[in-house]
């Protein structure tokens, strides 16, 4: 049985090569190109992107959310891919008006994708407590110079070995690390685990640095030094890459960091640690993290301080400081081992006031 139903006026549907259509609940890809019309479903393979809201390369319609491609008559995929298909239909045209049969959908196929071995399950390998250090100074790799936060953070690192630790070092600077691209602004959907750029990209090291805080590591410690009032830019590029696991928090009721501690190192000649802290803190808290008492050390010289070299010179001298790291360590130490103990907390807890969304 046919059932044809109305698109709209033909010379209308010219004016634009894709358009989405929508009848009820079912969504479709109407599209004009090369003079001759196609309309496949609008609901994408992958994670459900509206292909409607894409647009057209060559004959594919091209998935705005994360760029699959679909024949945009016949609804199969790339070649090599041909059986990764969507729904496609047949169309009329009568009086002036293009018509589709919405009985003569083609069977939807999806092809299984390897899942990627991010999404393994999160099970922590027997051990000791693991500790990652992340340097987030984007001083020239090529030619280094004497970094506080850096000092700071080897200090910790090495004492932390010398206490039994497995440790791993990654410095933001020497790492292939894309900025966010925003899929989280396409939709909520649309911000996958991991990373659509981790997923599409090989030369992309994102990947490193959510192996460490969703599988390897127990404990972390972030050096940053303060530029204009707030933590390094490569913080920020990593941490704005870190948005696709907190979504999961929201859009999948998945916690993907279970009993992980925090802990921040902040360095500045100028002021505004507090603001640089809370601000750090409050990102790995909304990610599930756990903090030591004290979880932060930091040392700034003033607003008014504008001799750097003194500054350096202080920090590398401070047994203070460095005395501060150590005790940092011990004190993270101590809660990660609570943490990854004969006990660890269950984590099912409510997580009141930042529901999933699908649950409002
Ligand atoms: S490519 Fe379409 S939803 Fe990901």
């Amino acid at each position: 049985m046919d059932n044809w139903i109305e698109i709209g006026k033909v010379e209308e549907l010219k004016q634009k090569e894709l358009t989405e259509f929508v009848v009820g609940k079912t969504k479709f890809a109407v599209s004009y190109k090369n003079n001759e019309f196609g309309v496949i479903s609008g609901v994408c393979n992958h994670v459900g992107g509206p292909l409607g809201e894409g647009h057209i390369d060559g004959n594919y319609v091209v998935c705005p959310w994360h760029f699959w491609k679909f024949h945009h008559k016949t609804g199969k995929g790339e070649p090599g891919y041909e059986e990764d298909k969507v729904p496609a239909y047949n169309i009329k045209i009568e009086d002036g008006k293009l018509f589709v049969d919405l009985d003569s959908a083609t069977k939807r196929n999806k092809l299984p994708h390897a899942p990627h071995p991010l999404t393994k399950k999160i099970e922590r390998e027997p051990g000791g407590v693991r500790l990652v250090g992340i340097s987030t100074t984007a001083m020239n790799k090529d030619f280094p110079r004497y970094s506080t936060s850096d000092h700071l953070l080897n200090t910790a690192l090495d004492y932390a070995t010398s206490k039994g630790c497995e440790t791993k070092l990654f410095k933001l600077n020497e790492m292939n690390i894309r900025a966010c691209e925003g899929y989280y602004s396409k939709s909520a959907k649309a911000c996958t685990f991991p990373c659509t750029i981790t997923q599409i990209d090989q030369s992309d090291e994102m990947e490193k640095i959510y192996d460490a805080f969703v599988h390897w590591g127990d404990a972390f410690i972030i050096s940053t030094p303060i530029r204009w009032g707030v933590a390094s830019s490569l913080y920020y590029k990593m941490v704005e890459r870190m948005n696709s696991i907190q979504n999961q928090e929201t859009i999948a009721g998945k916690h993907l960091l279970k009993n992980k501690v925090v802990g921040l190192i902040i360095t500045g000649g100028q002021d505004n640690v507090q603001g640089v802290a809370g601000s750090m803190l409050g990102f790995f808290a909304e990610l599930g993290c756990q903090f030591p008492q004290f979880p932060f050390i930091a040392h700034s010289r003033g607003w008014s301080a504008e001799d750097m070299e003194n500054n350096v010179k202080y920090v590398q001298e401070s047994k203070t400081l460095h005395d501060g790291a150590k005790a940092l360590v011990d004190r993270i130490y101590e809660m990660a081992s609570l943490m990854i103990g004969e006990n660890p907390l269950e984590q099912k807890f409510n997580k009141g006031g930042r529901k999933a969304s699908r649950e409002r």
